[in-house]
């Protein structure tokens, strides 16, 4: 069986939208069917899903060359950015956060909401498809505690210049969290290298399983300085302590996780991460770069607008084009079998390692069909 043949939808559908939901394989599938076996004929294995839990620790890790006690395992991004947030203490000096205009909702919110905490947001503005350097660098100061970075803009696909971000930040004291939900699966990604101090992602896009389990990288030698109220039985030292009467967080990154774990994705993540690890980051970079390029040059080859950066270079595996009536036009190419999704008003087609150059032209003659949508 190929690997595309592990994803059931082709069967049936061009799949193209991993930038909201990655493709179910028969891996996963199988995967939530050992869960529900092995609870069946063990009754309560907790042993085996702590375990479960250590081995998804582990293999994020490795996917961002992190070492695993920087790795708390959440809920979501949110949650990630919620534990974190709730170990800044925005009292001193330091109290400014500042945030790109390509943020995800959530990171905008989170932040802002401890404003009743004392913190102070400042967005940095984009100039079309891009957020200068320059706008950062107005923005940055001796006052900002954190910088929080998208890594892809999940609205246009647009890569942010990450290294020069976070030189500028560390250069005025600041730390960077980076969120890497629309990267990690698509490209290698090396914390190390990368040098950022915080990272989240989650599991549901391209790292092919469904909502429910996230992470957060926190760099080693922030650890201990960092305190989140934010936790619960699973953030302690001593998880089966089970000691009421205080609070003895873990020494690694668990002191950011909270309650139960996601126990069933914890076996979905695994599949996913596997196969994931099968075709290889660097593979898979290659593979998206390919397909995003045709994508790209069948849309300007037919006039249509491209909304994300040509230079490749300057986008993730999410690239747009803009529709006057987009959720009109993903209505159509639903109807004509292609799934992909819309944000204001572009169209999002974010292919990854099971597309293929057959799914990309079927996607370019339908958008040349619905034509009068898109100029
Ligand atoms: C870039 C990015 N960050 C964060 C999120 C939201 O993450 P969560 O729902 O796990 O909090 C998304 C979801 O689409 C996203 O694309």
């Amino acid at each position: 069986m190929s690997l595309r043949e592990r994803f059931p939808i082709f069967q049936k559908k061009t799949y193209l939208n991993s930038c909201s939901q990655g493709a179910l394989s028969i891996d996963v599938q199988l995967a939530y069917a050992q869960y529900l076996a092995d609870w069946e004929e063990l009754g309560s294995p907790w042993e085996l899903w702590v375990d479960r839990l250590e081995a998804v620790r582990h293999a994020f890790s490795g996917l961002i060359n992190a070492e695993p006690d920087e790795v708390a395992v959440t809920a979501s991004v949110s949650a990630s950015i919620n534990a974190l947030a709730s170990a800044f203490n925005f009292n001193g000096e330091r109290n400014k956060i500042v945030v790109s205009d390509f943020e995800f909702p959530t990171v905008g919110q989170i932040w802002h909401a401890q404003a009743q905490r004392g913190a102070k947001v400042v967005h940095v503005p984009a100039a079309g498809n891009s957020v200068p350097l320059e706008h950062f660098a107005n923005a940055i100061d001796d006052r900002t505690a954190l910088v929080a970075i998208t890594h892809v803009c999940y609205r246009n696909g647009a890569l942010l210049d990450v290294p020069a971000i976070v030189e500028l930040a560390h250069s005025k004291g600041a730390l960077v969290l980076l969120d890497g939900y629309q990267t990690v699966g698509t490209r290698p990604i090396d914390v190390k290298k990368l040098n950022v101090d915080f990272l989240v992602a989650g599991v549901l896009k391209y790292l092919l399983s469904s909502s429910g389990l996230a992470y957060l990288y926190v760099r080693k030698e922030l650890l201990t300085q960092l305190q989140p109220t934010n936790g619960g039985w699973f953030s302690q030292a001593n998880i089966f302590a089970m000691d009421n009467s205080a609070h003895t967080p873990s020494a690694t990154a668990r002191r950011f996780e909270a309650g139960s774990p996601p126990v069933p994705n914890t076996y979905a993540t695994l599949a996913g991460i596997k196969l994931v690890q099968q075709v290889g980051p660097a593979q898979i970079q290659r593979e998206v770069q390919e397909l995003t390029g045709a994508i790209k040059e069948g849309v300007m080859r037919r006039g249509f607008n491209l909304m994300s950066p040509v230079d490749p270079n300057k986008h993730g595996s999410l690239v747009t084009v803009r529709s006057h009536k987009v959720d009109l036009l993903v209505k159509w190419l639903a109807e004509d079998g292609i799934v992909v999704s819309s944000r204001d008003n572009n169209l999002r087609i974010s292919p990854h390692f099971y597309n293929n150059l057959d799914d990309v032209n079927r996607l370019i003659d339908c958008l040349t069909k619905h034509k009068a949508l898109l100029v």
